[in-house]
């Protein structure tokens, strides 16, 4: 018995340190205390021996497996840190090397110029309203004081679709929407899509206003007057700017006004006047429509070209090209998304300048 142990040491301690691998190792191990192991093998033979035999070779035997056994594991350890090792140095990060260049989005101007816009009317109170790019004829002509044999109706080139629904052709019905689902004080601007059929350098089948609509049981021309000032001067981040209201008419305001904006702006394209939208005192018919007590509350709105105002913010000249998703075009106007506006941080970086 000794003498097979011996044989069994000789033999499996320098195989432990020879093992090249973990899987060596275990193979060994395996040969060694596995089911039928060389070791496992003498265990089964105490069994046939004499009580005081088996004390001492039970002993013995146990010395001899804890020895190869904590080799073993000495073993696996050297083992797995040489591994550990030699992973560590194939797979070392040069930390000093320039970064690879990255595919980063950009994010177009009417998305920024309406970022900018909601960030402004936020902080003066302004809640979002949204209303759908569909709109039934009610909400988009009937409610706003425009019957279905009414000239202005003329005035927007509408996409219909065959149930008589349309494509929005001014934000104006979300004015109706609002008021059909709330009562005073109302102070909300709804930026979105709006739809007619035009096309050339000014103008696209798909475009973009901002609406405002303010009503309670004092409000009047000169609030109108000062919000609008007051926005434009904060979006072109300037105290430059000229605003005047032309007498102009639209069926749901009375009075109704043109809003033109002057003065020397970022980037005014040299005319002295721009029609940048429309505005006036909201209808009382209009009120009436959504159920809202004209002689008790008035109130004023606004629509406002969120495409020409981004154009005149950011310099660009054309209009259709924004609508082309053209990859030079997004990365030459567009922003970078970690850029977000706000009043405190500042509307866009720069002062309007676009970085990259
Ligand atoms: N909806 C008008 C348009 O698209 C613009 C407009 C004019 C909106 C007067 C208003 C307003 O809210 O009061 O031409």
């Amino acid at each position: 018995m000794q003498n097979k142990l011996n044989e069994i040491k000789e033999k499996v301690l320098p195989a432990i340190e020879s093992a090249k691998t973990l899987a060596d190792l275990d193979a060994v191990r395996v040969g060694v205390v596995g089911k039928n192991g060389s070791l496992t093998g003498l265990m089964k033979e105490l069994g046939g021996l004499s009580v005081e035999e088996k004390k001492t070779f039970g002993a013995i035997l146990n010395t001899v497996k804890t020895e190869i056994m904590t080799a073993i594991s000495d073993k696996k350890q050297a083992l797995e840190t040489a591994e550990l090792n030699d992973r560590l140095a194939s797979e070392s990060v040069d930390v000093t090397l320039p970064v690879r260049p990255t595919h980063q989005g950009r994010i177009h101007p009417i998305t920024q110029a309406t970022e900018e816009a909601l960030a402004i009317f936020a902080q003066m109170g302004f809640e979002l309203a949204e209303g759908p790019d569909i709109e039934d004829d009610w909400h988009n002509f009937e409610a706003l004081n425009m019957p279905k044999n009414h000239p202005a109706r003329q005035m927007q080139a509408t996409f219909f679709f065959p149930n008589k629904n349309l494509l929005r052709t001014q934000t104006s019905g979300v004015q109706i929407r609002t008021m059909e689902n709330k009562q005073p004080p109302i102070r909300i601007v709804c930026p979105g899509r709006t739809y007619r059929r035009d096309y050339d350098a000014t103008h696209t089948p798909m475009f973009h206003q901002i609406e405002g609509l303010v009503i309670d049981e004092k409000t009047n021309l000169a609030n109108l007057k000062s919000v609008l000032f007051e926005f434009f001067k904060l979006f072109f981040e300037t105290e430059n700017v000229k605003l005047r209201f032309r007498t102009s008419y639209f069926p749901f305001t009375e009075p109704s006004y043109e809003i033109d904006l002057g003065g020397a702006m970022a980037n005014n394209i040299g005319k002295e006047w721009l029609e940048m939208g429309g505005c006036g005192m909201v209808d009382p018919r209009v009120l009436k429509n959504c159920g809202i007590d004209p002689e008790k509350y008035q109130g004023f709105a606004f629509g406002v070209g969120l495409d020409r105002l981004a154009m005149m913010k950011y310099g660009i000249p054309d209009l259709r090209p924004m609508f082309e998703a053209d990859m030079k075009w997004i990365k030459h106007y567009g922003f970078v998304p970690q850029d977000i506006p706000s009043m405190v941080n500042g509307l866009s970086m720069n002062g309007g300048k676009k970085c990259d």
